[in-house]
């Protein structure tokens, strides 16, 4: 395997190690309390984290951890009670919810579980959507072509979402997080709804595109056979990140599963 996995800042022109520019994306002490009943429950825990640019991070953990919290915090959806979230070296909590919006649209592209998609529009269509909100039309005929045959979805441009396979679905789904050309890709359960075949070309897909341009992508997963292809797993636990490991340190799935459980069993509830 061949992925970067450094938390070191690579080295800027003359050799000078420069973090802000080499760190997309940098999360300081995030704690995010969401109401329940007479209570509040805090999801995330002065969580901190900082991703590489071409790194791929699996987040682990139980249900109910945080995992799909922090990402939504990582994503500017949701803001957080303390902490702050920069990328590119821009604090979010400095942009207005407006300024915000346009700021996720044209540097995250965001994958969940459910995909998402509208039915009524066609792929091409659905790919394209984030484009076209953003006023950027001059931008598609460039870019729709070359991400179609790269996804191989060229066949499927003018089909609806219910005239395809679950896995041309979640590579539409894919393809609308990438026409932007964001420099982090945020998955939810990308392959959650997929059969393991289909879910392991996701996988494959994922780490490939982490490769090219220095992306980063985050993808959450209870999934052993997800994690493995990441180059970094962070394991949260009760809204904190209980322990973080290298996955290419593993043989196989099946091993990285046996440290995973040691890593959750082994702590103190
Ligand atoms: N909008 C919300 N309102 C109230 N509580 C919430 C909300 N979103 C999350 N929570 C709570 O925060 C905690 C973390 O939830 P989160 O969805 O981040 O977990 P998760 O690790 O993604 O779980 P799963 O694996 O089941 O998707 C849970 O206790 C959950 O009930
Ligand atoms: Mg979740």
């Amino acid at each position: 395997m061949t992925t970067t996995t450094t938390m070191t800042p690579a080295a800027g022109p003359g050799g000078v190690a420069s973090p802000t520019a080499s760190t997309p994306v940098r999360a300081e002490h995030l704690t995010k309390r969401f109401r329940q009943g007479e209570g509040a429950v805090e999801a995330i825990r002065d969580v901190s984290i900082a991703i590489d640019g071409g790194e791929f991070v699996a987040v682990m953990g139980a249900s109910g951890s945080g995992k799909s919290t922090l990402l939504h915090v990582l994503a500017g959806l949701t803001r957080p009670d303390e902490g702050h979230v920069l990328i590119d070296g821009i604090d979010l909590a400095s942009l207005s919810d407006a300024r915000l919006t346009h700021f996720r649209r044209r540097r995250i592209g965001l994958v969940f579980q459910a995909f998402n998609l509208i039915p009524t529009l066609t792929a091409a269509e659905n790919i394209t959507l984030p484009l076209l909100t953003d006023g950027r039309n001059d931008l598609i005929a460039e870019r729709l072509d070359p991400l179609l045959d790269r996804l191989g979805l060229a066949a499927r441009r003018n089909h609806r979402p219910d005239a395809m396979s679950g896995g041309e679905q979640q590579r539409v789904a894919i393809a609308r997080a990438l026409i932007t050309e964001p420099a982090l890709v945020l998955a939810d359960e990308p392959t959650g709804s997929l059969d393991s075949v289909t879910g392991q070309k996701t996988c494959r897909l994922l780490r490939e595109l982490s490769e090219e341009r220095r992306r980063s992508i985050v993808v959450v997963t209870h999934e052993p056979a997800v994690a493995i292809w990441a180059g970094r797993v962070v394991v949260m636990k009760d809204g904190r990140i209980l322990d973080e490991f290298r996955a290419d340190a593993f043989k196989d799935a099946h091993s990285l599963a046996a440290h995973y459980q040691e890593v959750v069993g082994a702590m103190p509830t």
